[in-house]
């Protein structure tokens, strides 16, 4: 891994273990709500196995996640597009990109996830597909952004969802989202007890 993303991913670790520990008191917009380092890790190999050049992420908060696939597609010369509303967050992560030296290979696109994924789904971008997506935003809508963003993943790419076991609090609407995947004909998927829970599933044809 570069230096820099490492030194960035190592600051905002510590970061996010002061607000879980509530050693620092922020508001629950500005707290980071990242995924695990141990689950970021997974996913920088995964990328790294599958090659993925192309990458779309709904929910970037301040680019925890964000980072550790940056690191990934570095060496393949690839492309992250991420999503999120809070323009709080958005000049957090504008500046820890900077910092890690990968703002080159970010488009951070601001607003509401499902505008921003309805105009994608009609745009020219369809015609490059994602080979990894990543779902962690609003949680209720998880659903419609599957639906959405299946028909943009190659086949053999693979969607990623976030929070699938806690808090515990989503379990009964993540029930839901995970039956719903598993009646689809052309996704084959699995729940990974790492982290918050995290869904994989493939795009099989
Ligand atoms: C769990 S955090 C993302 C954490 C990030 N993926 C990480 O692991 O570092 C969810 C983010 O999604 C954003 N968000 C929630 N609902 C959204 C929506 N409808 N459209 C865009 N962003 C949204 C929130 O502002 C928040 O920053």
């Amino acid at each position: 891994m570069r230096e820099n993303i490492r030194s960035v991913l190592k600051k905002l670790e510590k970061r996010a273990e002061l607000e879980k520990s509530e050693k620092i008191q922020v508001s629950h917009d500005e707290r980071m709500l990242a995924i695990s380092s141990e689950t970021g890790e997974f996913f920088n190999i995964l990328l790294k196995a599958i090659k993925a050049k192309k990458i779309l992420e709904i929910g970037m908060s301040v680019g925890f996640s964000t980072l550790w696939f940056a690191d990934a597609i570095l060496s393949n010369n690839g492309k992250i597009i991420t999503i999120e509303e809070n323009r709080n967050k958005i000049a957090m992560a504008k500046k820890n990109f900077e910092e890690a030296g990968v703002s080159a290979q970010i488009e951070i696109q601001e607003g509401k996830a499902l505008q921003i994924l309805h105009k994608l789904a009609t745009s020219e971008l369809d015609q490059q597909e994602f080979d990894f997506v990543f779902l962690d935003a609003d949680k209720e809508n998880n659903i419609e952004y599957f639906d959405l963003v299946l028909p943009l993943v190659r086949i053999g790419g693979i969607i990623a969802t976030d929070n699938i076991l806690y808090p515990e609090k989503f379990r009964p609407e993540m029930k839901k989202f995970t039956e719903y995947i598993k009646s689809k004909p052309n996704v084959q998927t699995i729940t990974l007890d790492l982290g918050n829970g995290e869904e994989i599933s493939i795009k099989t044809d």
